[in-house]
């Protein structure tokens, strides 16, 4: 298969926007971008086309897909028992990053939902990914464009490792502006529940809803409520050292093992305080400590670099939980299998 590149501009084409309604009516697949990470997306109303996403990646057939939508009308079709909560979240984060989880109509195909009676939506706010959706006229099916275990693809050239001449059409937007995948909201609770933290945090919701919703993003589960909890993610080949402790402890823990070994494939992936005091040779540096939006936009860039290293050993430091921090940890934590090293 040949793969089509677009960029920005080429989406004020009446050609473009033609051929990307075609592809995804006759069942092709598209990457295209959105403000958290690269999406793969087919037409959700289309299983076979949903199928080619699962092979495509690699991605296990019981991990179900998020459908993305450009109009709330779309969501009538696809959900049921929209609870007044939800209208609230969808008033106050659509479009965003805000994934909810709702019963499902029986209009959505048992292949994008693993055969779940629920349905993950979302309508996101790139508006790049707002034209693609809106050309092709439909709901669009899509997780992470990345092969299934690596980081989430956030710039273009992470999209074209993993996806050139395995897709139809790539759309290049560019680094994406945060970087880490929606929070997703389990609505069908008794008490909405957060599955995956994103940049729409906890309190942004609670303070929404004006009541304590739950956190069920840091149980490891025998029979996890959402699928994607229980496989491996973000993991680069190299072994990745999570520290956790107070910034002097940290510096002095690293400059202490690169001392004893500083070779070329050690690296350490840091904040700007840190990446200032150590003394390795392969250094990331994320962004300053209180910056977390920039270093959650930067950390799977950096987790990605390691693997074009070559990087055997990757040292990490645990970042506070605050704002973005809470999303942050947990992507870090299941990229060390969620060991972590006290200092
Ligand atoms: O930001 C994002 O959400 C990106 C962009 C492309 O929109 N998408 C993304 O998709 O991260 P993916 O497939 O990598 O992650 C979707 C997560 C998975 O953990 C999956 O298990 C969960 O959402 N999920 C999807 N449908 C679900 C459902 N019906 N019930 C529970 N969890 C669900
Ligand atoms: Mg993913």
């Amino acid at each position: 298969m040949k793969t089509t590149i677009y960029q920005a501009e080429d989406l004020l084409k009446p050609n473009t926007i033609k051929h990307l309604k075609e592809v995804i009516q006759t069942g092709g697949l598209v990457v295209f971008p959105t403000e958290t990470v690269y999406g793969i997306g087919a037409n959700a109303y289309n299983p076979d086309a949903a199928h080619k996403i699962y092979q495509v990646k690699g991605r296990p057939q019981d991990n179900p897909l998020i459908v993305h939508i450009d109009h709330l009308h779309q969501l009538n079709e696809l959900a049921q028992a929209i609870s007044q909560d939800a209208h609230r979240l969808i008033q106050a984060f659509w479009p965003g990053p805000l994934t909810l989880i709702f019963d499902k109509t029986d209009k959505v195909p048992d292949t994008i939902t693993s055969h779940l009676n629920t349905v993950a939506v979302r309508m996101p706010s790139n508006p790049l990914a707002q034209m693609f959706i809106h050309a092709t006229e439909t709901p669009i099916c899509a997780p992470s464009a990345n092969i299934s275990g690596k980081p989430s693809s956030t710039l273009f050239e992470h999209v074209k490792m993993d996806l050139y001449n395995k897709v139809d059409i790539i759309i290049d937007g560019g680094k994406s502006t945060i970087g880490l995948e929606s929070t997703v909201l389990d609505m069908t609770t008794p008490t909405p529940t957060i599955l995956r933290p994103g940049s729409i945090t906890k309190a942004m919701i609670e303070n929404i809803l004006q009541k304590p919703i739950d956190d069920l993003s840091e149980m490891i589960h025998e029979s996890p409520k959402s699928p994607g909890m229980k496989y491996t993610h973000y993991k680069p080949q190299g072994d990745i050292i999570l520290i956790d402790g107070a910034i002097e402890n940290v510096i002095k823990y690293l400059n202490k093992q690169l001392k004893k070994n500083n070779n070329d494939d050690i690296a350490v992936i840091c904040a700007h305080e840190v990446s200032e005091q150590i003394h390795a040779k392969q250094v990331f540096d994320l962004g300053a400590l209180n910056d977390t939006e920039t270093i959650a936009s930067n950390l799977f860039i950096a987790l990605r670099a390691m693997d074009d290293m070559n990087i055997k050993t990757i040292y990490i430091h645990t970042f506070s939980k605050d704002h973005l921090g809470s999303a942050i940890m947990n992507r870090l934590l299941k990229a060390a299998g969620y060991r972590i090293l006290s200092v």
